[in-house]
């Protein structure tokens, strides 16, 4: 089954095509990779997809419905999730409330509920701060629940941005470098964490330069050269074509 899906989708800024041409499908379950040098167009093809940016033409599809005009807010509710190649949590509010925030549609936010549901807000708030409290051991960032975001590397604001995006429970999550800024030890938490929720049935999309996370953690990848679609296949099949060691060397220097 196809979560996720670009029919011919571009993108125009002035006169460069950013994205120009692209179609492709994301299958339920699979971690696609997506790479390409730098300014080949995948955050602006991650922004269309998540409807942050607005196709110049083209259809894009989330769980079998076009969506190519839905706000980013009505992609969310249908169930797709994405994280930003800079994370950038509210620096004083504490963990916990970083990803209480990231809730969506709670009975609490309707002002009328609160007189009509007491009851029922109270154990949706404590359902969600477990919740929360759960995600957070997760990526191992529980022992820092209480501690304001500021206090975290980049590493760990990875991690906590990966939790952020579980909390609204996608069915299809679009990661922009996770592993960038991230070390070692963290890394190998990501990629555990990512395999794992995967398990869960939840369909993965990355955008990420290093290789080895790549060649582990992805079951298919695309490869973007100058807005369009090089090649894809396997990480070793993508990693030996020439197409793409000449895009490399032949794109910007990163
Ligand atoms: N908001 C924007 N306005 C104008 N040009 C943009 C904008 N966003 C991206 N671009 C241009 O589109 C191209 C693709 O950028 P981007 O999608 O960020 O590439 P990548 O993520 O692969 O490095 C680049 O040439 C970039 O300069
Ligand atoms: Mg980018």
């Amino acid at each position: 089954m196809t979560v996720l899906e670009a029919r011919n989708v571009s993108k125009r800024f002035g006169g460069i095509a950013a994205v120009d041409g692209m179609s492709f499908a994301v299958a339920s379950g699979e971690i696609l990779g997506l790479i390409g040098p730098n300014g080949a167009g995948k955050t602006t093809m991650f922004d269309l997809l998540a409807g942050s940016v607005a196709a110049s033409s083209g259809e894009i599809r989330l769980m079998g419905q076009d969506v190519t005009r839905a706000p980013a807010h009505r992609r969310l509710a249908g169930g797709m999730g994405r994280t930003f190649q800079i994370p950038r949590p509210f620096p004083e509010l504490s963990l916990i409330d970083n990803m209480l925030l990231a809730r969506q549609d709670q009975t609490g936010e309707r002002l009328w509920a609160n007189f009509t549901a007491p009851r029922r807000i109270a154990a949706e708030e404590r359902a969600a701060r477990d919740k929360a409290l759960a995600l957070l051991d997760l990526v191992a960032l529980r022992r820092l629940a209480d501690e304001p975001a500021r206090v975290l590397s980049g590493g760990q604001r990875k991690l906590l941005e990966l939790a952020r995006v579980m909390m609204a429970d996608p069915k299809v999550v679009l990661l922009d470098e996770p592993a960038a800024g991230v070390n070692p030890t963290l890394l190998e938490v990501l990629i555990d964490r990512i395999r794992e929720i995967n398990a869960s049935g939840v369909t993965f999309v990355l955008i990420e330069h290093n290789i080895d996370m790549v060649s582990r953690l992805c079951h298919r990848v695309l490869v973007m050269a100058s807005g369009s679609l090089l090649c894809e296949g396997t990480p070793q099949e993508v990693a030996r074509d020439p197409r793409v060691i000449e895009a490399y060397l032949g794109g910007t220097p990163a």
